[in-house]
């Protein structure tokens, strides 16, 4: 187990060390929420690195990483515990269980939270909530609960508390306002689309094998055809797709056949291809290239 960081520099390197290139903003607020022991709140589109940000830290600290996908329709019990069943049924049939046996810990599904407030070998872990906003508002109000006394309470059990608090991150992309309850308990950060070379950074970070040629045009292209009117902007995830599609095919440079035929690794919707047809692409090139010089 890595201590936690003594100053924002030093949370750099360990994000930096973890293969994640982070901001001086980003840096701090890590840095805060760390020290401070606040969850971090963290929002922006698809692809910007959110998820990635609570997986670098639980690897540079040396923690285990728990995570609690979010999804329409996610309810409490799936989120902390559940009882197995099926077991107890079994155990029913065969006798072989007195009845107060029944809701012993034998039968007891840890899910996500309950889990992130267990004692775990080399510290508290990384909780990583993803995609918040896909749940729905009574889960929120449940999360804010646990969030704040980092207990739960099994009625046939009792209460696990955590001997420590979970280092707790939680992301949004945003398809819809997260309640300002829980964001007041967090720190916030806006994870946005990096600069041309925050993100020359992470592509060489990323797909390394990609010459310095090629990812300069690759995310000077992206970062243009970002500026365009598209239903889903390419994330960062996708600049790295990219460039490693165009090593696969050999290709040293971007023409405008070779970004037709590669369009898929960059955009998943029709009409935004469709949009890159014809001299869309050569005129986002050129505009690309003229950046470069
Ligand atoms: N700042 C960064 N440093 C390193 N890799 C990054 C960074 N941002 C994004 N990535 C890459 O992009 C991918 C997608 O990021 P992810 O965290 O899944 O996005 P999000 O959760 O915001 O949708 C990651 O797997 C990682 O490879
Ligand atoms: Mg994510």
């Amino acid at each position: 187990m890595t201590r936690i960081p003594a100053s924002i520099d030093e949370t750099e390197t360990l994000l930096t060390g973890a293969g994640y290139v982070s901001s001086r903003a980003l840096s701090t607020v890590v840095f805060l929420s760390l020290k401070l022991g606040r969850p971090l709140f963290l929002e922006g589109e698809a692809g910007v690195g959110k998820t990635e940000i609570a997986k670098a830290i639980a690897s540079a600290l040396g923690r285990r990483l728990i995570r609690l996908q979010c999804y329409e329709g996610l309810d409490a019990a799936s989120a902390v515990y559940e009882w197995n069943f099926a077991a107890q049924m079994l155990a029913i049939r065969a006798e072989d269980a007195k009845s107060d046996d029944l809701f012993s810990d034998k039968y007891l599904i840890a899910r996500p939270l309950l889990e992130a407030m267990r004692p775990q070998e080399g510290g508290a872990p990384v909780l990583l909530i993803d995609e918040l906003d896909r749940t729905d508002e009574p889960f929120e109000a449940f999360l804010l609960e646990a969030l704040s006394d980092f207990q739960v309470t099994i009625p046939e059990l009792g209460t696990v508390r955590a001997p420590e608090p979970p280092i707790v991150i939680l992301t949004s992309n945003r398809t819809r306002e997260v309640h300002d309850a829980l964001k007041r308990r967090c720190l916030y950060h806006w994870v946005d689309y990096p600069d041309f070379e925050r993100e020359m950074e992470i592509v060489t970070a990323r797909a390394p094998e990609a010459a310095e040629a090629l990812s300069r045009e690759v995310v000077a292209f992206v970062q243009a055809l970002r500026g365009e009117d598209l239903f889903k902007k390419p994330g960062v995830a996708e600049t790295i797709d990219w460039a490693k599609c165009l090593v696969a095919l050999d290709h040293l440079e971007l023409s405008p056949q070779v970004i037709s035929d590669t369009l898929g690794a960059i955009l998943k919707y029709q009409d935004d291809i469709q949009k890159l047809q014809g001299s869309e692409a050569k005129r986002l090139l050129d505009e690309a290239r003229a950046g470069l010089a």
